[in-house]
């Protein structure tokens, strides 16, 4: 045969040492896979990614080597036990908020943690510099109604972080012809593939109860496995000011629940095509390019009430549930004062002062928790000291000069400390 004259006979012992070579060699390889990236022991970038789908934060337990340090904490993990006190514990029981109203629902759709499964998204064509670029200084106290994009990136974020949820800022394309609110739909779909639900909020819209899973609302809001869009109503006001072509408060699209179904594809490729003249809807819906309001129109005007047929495909919530803030006279007399997300369409500066009040309620529980469990360590009753008081024992005369001494060292120390800073100002 042609193959058995190709290969030359081979010595015997040759043959051995070849072996043994071959072998040592695949053992080898073996063992540095180990350590390379897919292998089990790769120690490299387990450190964060904001908004990977896969977490690369979680850390790795498989492999548990004695002697090795604790890796540090990643800021995500750092997050979610700081705040893991107060998380509310699960998806069903009742949730008081901080004024004591109590909110219930009896739904219990969603008994899982979604994870990295929902996304929370921020769509933008602006970009915040001051929290992204390190060059930047971002300075809280000077953000102005321009700095939207960052307080948006602060709350969404940090909600997310809390729950393990997955977070991206994302930065679209603009649609070319189409007003700068439409590239929120496609980015969307782009988007959903990769997840069971997409949340996306606009930059003024801010996540109120930061310790409120998001399964818990879903719940509430009975989004059910079906449900392809969840959005809020708007207030419907005397002169209907945000009413759609049949005099009905629109949805709005500031706050956007989408679900991973093929339903929703559907929703979406007719949403994203609409105003090209193509659907149903003829060239009419392509006003809706530049004319406000814009995508939510279409939304509102027409999708709402064609792709909806088994009645929970599409959620409308009550104005007040996902949309508004206090103190505004379209919002306030329909009781839309953002119960849990708050939209400050009007009043756009409004949404520093409640990402500060959401951020603030989050920190003062987490202390009030510890206070409360460990109050007595810090809280000094000058009245139950004195009660506790025994009569000083007798100083010794040696130990009094020691006491002295150590008082007069700590008085040289202090000047020491004063002198530096008067000496550098009189330089100046
Ligand atoms: C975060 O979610 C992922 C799945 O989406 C899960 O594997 C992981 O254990 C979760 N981490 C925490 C800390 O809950
Ligand atoms: C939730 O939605 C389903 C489906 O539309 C409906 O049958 C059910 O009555 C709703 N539950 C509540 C509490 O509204």
């Amino acid at each position: 045969m042609l193959l058995d004259r190709q290969i030359p006979s081979l010595n015997p012992r040759f043959a051995i040492f070849f072996a043994c070579g071959v072998a040592l060699l695949l053992f080898a390889i073996y063992h540095i896979t180990l350590y390379t990236e897919h292998g089990p022991f790769y120690k490299g970038n387990v450190g964060s990614r904001v908004g990977s789908h896969a977490p690369a934060s979680e850390p790795k337990t498989a492999v548990s080597q004695p002697n090795q340090p604790k890796p540090k904490p990643t800021l995500e993990e750092t997050i979610r036990e700081l705040f893991a006190p107060i998380k509310h514990k699960d998806f069903v029981s009742s949730f008081t908020d901080p004024t004591g109203t109590v909110y219930t629902h009896n739904n219990n759709i969603w008994t899982e943690p979604l994870g990295k499964d929902l996304l929370i998204v921020d769509v933008d064509t602006r970009y915040p510099e001051q929290m992204f670029d390190p060059s930047k200084r971002v300075d809280w106290e000077h953000l102005d109604t321009d700095n939207l994009v960052t307080e948006a990136v602060f709350n969404h974020y940090l909600y997310a972080t809390i729950h393990n949820y997955s977070y991206l800022f994302y930065r679209p394309i603009p649609v070319p012809g189409h007003h700068k609110t439409w590239p929120k739909v496609h980015s969307i779909s782009n988007l959903l593939p990769q997840y069971k639900f997409v949340v996306f909020l606009d930059a003024d819209a801010t996540i109120r109860h930061l310790h409120l899973p998001f399964e818990w609302l879903l719940n509430r809001w009975n989004v059910t496995r079906r449900t392809s869009f969840t959005m809020a109503r708007d207030p419907l006001d005397d002169d209907c000011n945000l009413c759609d072509k049949y005099g009905t408060a629109m949805v709005n699209t500031g706050f956007v629940i989408a679900q991973n179904l093929p339903y929703t594809r559907e929703i979406m490729d007719v949403w994203m095509a609409c105003t090209a003249g193509g659907t149903r809807y003829g060239a009419e819906c392509g006003k809706w390019k530049e004319e406000w309001a814009h995508e939510q129109s279409v939304f509102s005007d027409y999708l709402r009430y064609d792709y909806n047929p088994e009645g929970d495909n599409i959620r409308e919530l009550n104005c007040g549930e996902a949309n508004g803030f206090p103190g505004h006279g379209w919002y306030d007399p329909v009781d839309c004062n953002g119960k849990f997300i708050r939209h400050h369409t009007f009043v756009k500066d409004r949404t520093k002062t409640t990402t500060s009040e959401a951020i603030m309620q989050a920190f003062i529980d987490i202390m009030k928790t510890n206070f409360a469990k460990v109050g007595g360590d810090i809280v000094v009753s000058e009245e139950k000291e004195k009660k506790k008081a025994t009569p000083k024992p007798e100083v010794k005369q040696e130990e009094d000069k020691e006491g002295e001494k150590a008082h007069e060292q700590a008085h040289n120390r202090r000047s020491a400390i004063w002198h530096e800073p008067l000496k550098r100002s009189e330089v100046s």
